[in-house]
């Protein structure tokens, strides 16, 4: 049964959270505030990254949480510009450094599209052989860029790929390819920037649970055992967030909600050649 301290097992052995808090635009104090009341919550994952310009204050709100640190897993993830070899080396010491940690759970490369992206993971994999990133991985890397960009250069499979999904984007067959080499998927924008809660559909499925429109879009994500990153910025919707686990959606409304695919997201940031 899934609760709040439910993992999933990663390719490398290590265990990760199904459920974390995700940072992207949270900003300042109200990021130090964000993960505090998540880390209170239960959650026990954050994510950030360096474009989101918030380590420090996800550092500052994991110590003020008063968690011990070992509790939680943190992930971040390097950025496009810092790829080559000797930025990648100062990304991840400064990422550490903002962070106030002396080791990441996941880093990941962030987007699947430059040359130097393979000198990257190759830092990345150094650190992890040194005890700095326990986990690495990758994020909206689709099935060409890993068969023509990545696979052909390294004989490693990454821990995760994380990447839009939801309902309204089910992405199948990326899907099933990362579970075919081992590749947990981790989704970002679950509740689909807030863009889709109004669907009827959707609707009709929380209220015959007596949940929220996102409680339900997150709780398709856990049954399905897909890492899911919900982001609010708001304490009782942090709190919302997390409470997914009195209620199970049947195969019913699980095949429903997968028809509400609409092919795209509402970010719907992809690299050119997407399939
Ligand atoms: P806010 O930060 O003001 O709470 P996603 O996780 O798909 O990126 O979606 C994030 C968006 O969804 C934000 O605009 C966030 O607003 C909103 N949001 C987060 N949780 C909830 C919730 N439980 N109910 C309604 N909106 C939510």
């Amino acid at each position: 049964m899934l609760d709040i301290h439910s993992t999933v097992s990663l390719n490398d052995g290590h265990e990760i959270p199904l459920l974390g808090y995700g940072t992207w635009q949270v900003e300042g104090a109200d990021c130090v505030r964000g993960v505090r009341e998540a880390l209170q919550a239960g959650y026990r994952h954050i994510d950030t990254a360096r474009v989101y310009a918030n380590e420090a204050e996800v550092g500052q709100g994991l110590r003020d949480s008063g968690i011990p640190r070992e509790q939680v897993f943190v992930t971040s993830k390097i950025n496009t510009g810092d790829f080559p070899r000797a930025k990648a080396q100062a990304a991840l010491d400064d990422s550490l450094s903002k962070l106030g940690l002396e080791y990441l759970d996941l880093y990941l490369i962030h987007w699947p599209q430059d040359e130097h992206m393979m000198e990257a993971w190759e830092v990345l994999q150094k650190a992890r052989d040194a005890g700095r990133i326990r986990s690495i991985g990758v994020s909206n890397f689709t099935v060409e860029r890993f068969e023509k960009a990545f696979f052909p250069r390294t004989g490693e499979v990454p821990a995760v790929n994380q990447i839009e999904l939801h309902p309204f984007w089910t992405r199948h067959a990326l899907r099933d390819y990362c579970d075919g080499k081992g590749i947990v998927i981790e989704g970002y924008s679950p509740l689909a920037r807030a863009e889709k809660l109004d669907d009827p559909t959707l609707r009709k499925i929380a209220a015959r649970h007596g949940k929220s429109a996102a409680q339900v879009m997150i709780r398709w994500q856990i049954q399905q055992d897909i890492v899911v990153l919900p982001k609010s910025s708001h304490a009782e919707r942090i709190g919302q967030n997390a409470d997914v686990y009195d209620f199970t959606l049947d195969a019913e409304d699980m095949k429903t909600l997968d028809a509400l695919d609409e092919g795209q997201g509402v970010l719907n940031w992809r690299p050119k050649g997407y399939y």
